[in-house]
């Protein structure tokens, strides 16, 4: 079977090719071309449709890469199909990786990128991309896969979303400072099924050091949903509902993204693509999320919209937003009583 995606038409036969991550290679198409880089490691090419793409839409020099020969000889039929030739190895990733740097490396595999990363770290000299599925390793659905993958410790919460970014960018930061490298979230997403990430990779020993102030835990109440930052070193006391906290992490405190590349990404969107990353732009970067009708079910009340709510919270002086990942939820850094409150008043 053929299919068009993009400005490519690839074959799929025999390869794995998901329709529904359409969106998600839309998007990064426009995030390559605001990169000022040249090569692009396709580390999981399957039929090889989004390196194909970088090099036809984003002006890239793909280099692609399957374990898979089936995929291999598809991708090579796919590049004579665009006109395009390059380098096509057959390997698995991970060894590739290591011996061997690029300037750009993304990792867009099945599931997990865990077993890829400590090589992808060690090989991206600018640039590392990451895909995540298995979401539920991340957000503390499925806490033992979670450890087990991530070293983190996550149970589920009212935001699932946040804390499964935070959980996958931690590792990947974790993973890169044993090479002197700090990754820094250039825009991350999560949508439907899955996480994406695209880092900025500095080589620099202070920068390394420094990246964790940026990471640390989440404090987390399952009673009231109460949230707090901790850095590590730092304990929690009991929440002030009574109960005890949960600790979550390590996990990324920092931001989700660099507006000013968001903002130079957004420029060049058009359509759902532009609707989304407005949507990043406006969310804040504090780590403390919340799901408002998870805390209005606690005290039983009515639901205000979402924008209203951010909108006090800003009156009252607290950074506050709505959330790219879900139309009810909030981030802000005002405690959750602070929310509660809002949400009283509110009452009709
Ligand atoms: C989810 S698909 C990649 C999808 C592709 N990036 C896209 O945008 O359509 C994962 C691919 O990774 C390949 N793969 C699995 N383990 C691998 C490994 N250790 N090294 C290289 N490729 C591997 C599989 O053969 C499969 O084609
Ligand atoms: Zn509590």
């Amino acid at each position: 079977m053929e299919v068009q995606e993009g400005s490519v038409r690839i074959s799929v036969d025999e390869v794995f090719y998901n329709p529904r991550m359409r969106f998600c290679r839309d998007l990064d198409m426009l995030v390559f071309a605001a990169l000022d880089s040249k090569e692009y490691f396709d580390a999981l090419s399957a039929s090889g449709v989004r390196g194909i793409r970088a090099a036809l839409e984003a002006g890239k020099v793909a280099v692609f890469n399957d374990v898979s020969p089936k995929a291999v000889e598809v991708i090579k039929e796919n590049l004579r199909r665009n006109g395009l030739s390059a380098d096509v190895i057959n390997g698995d990733a991970a060894a590739v990786m290591r011996q061997k740097s690029f300037e750009h490396i993304d990792v867009d595999p099945f599931g997990s990128p865990a077993p890829f990363m400590d090589s992808a770290c060690l090989s991206a000299r600018k640039y590392l991309s990451i895909t995540a599925t298995d979401t539920a390793a991340l957000c503390g659905s499925a806490t033992n896969s979670g450890l087990k993958k991530y070293g983190a410790f996550a149970v589920k919460t009212d935001v699932y979303h946040e804390v499964g970014l935070r959980v996958l960018i931690g590792f990947a930061v974790r993973e890169a400072t044993k090479y002197e490298k700090a990754l820094l979230p250039l825009i991350s997403w999560a949508k439907e099924h899955y996480y994406r990430v695209h880092f900025k990779v500095r080589r620099s020993t202070s920068m390394s050091a420094r990246i964790y102030e940026k990471m640390g835990f989440l404090a987390y109440c399952s009673a009231c949903l109460r949230k707090k930052v901790l850095g590590f070193g730092e304990g929690a006391e009991r929440c002030k509902c009574g109960e005890v906290f949960r600790i979550i992490g390590p996990i990324w405190l920092g931001e989700l993204k660099d507006r000013g590349f968001v903002e130079r990404v957004a420029g060049m969107a058009e359509g759902k693509l532009k609707e989304f990353l407005n949507k990043i732009l406006i969310e804040v970067d504090v780590p403390t999320a919340y799901s408002l009708p998870a805390l209005a079910k606690i005290h039983s009340l009515t639901l205000p919209p979402a924008e209203s709510v951010v909108g006090e919270l800003k009156k009252l002086g607290f950074e506050a937003s709505r959330t790219h990942y879900c139309g009810f939820c909030i981030k802000t850094d005002a405690d959750r009583d602070e929310v509660v409150k809002i949400l009283e008043i509110n009452q009709t």
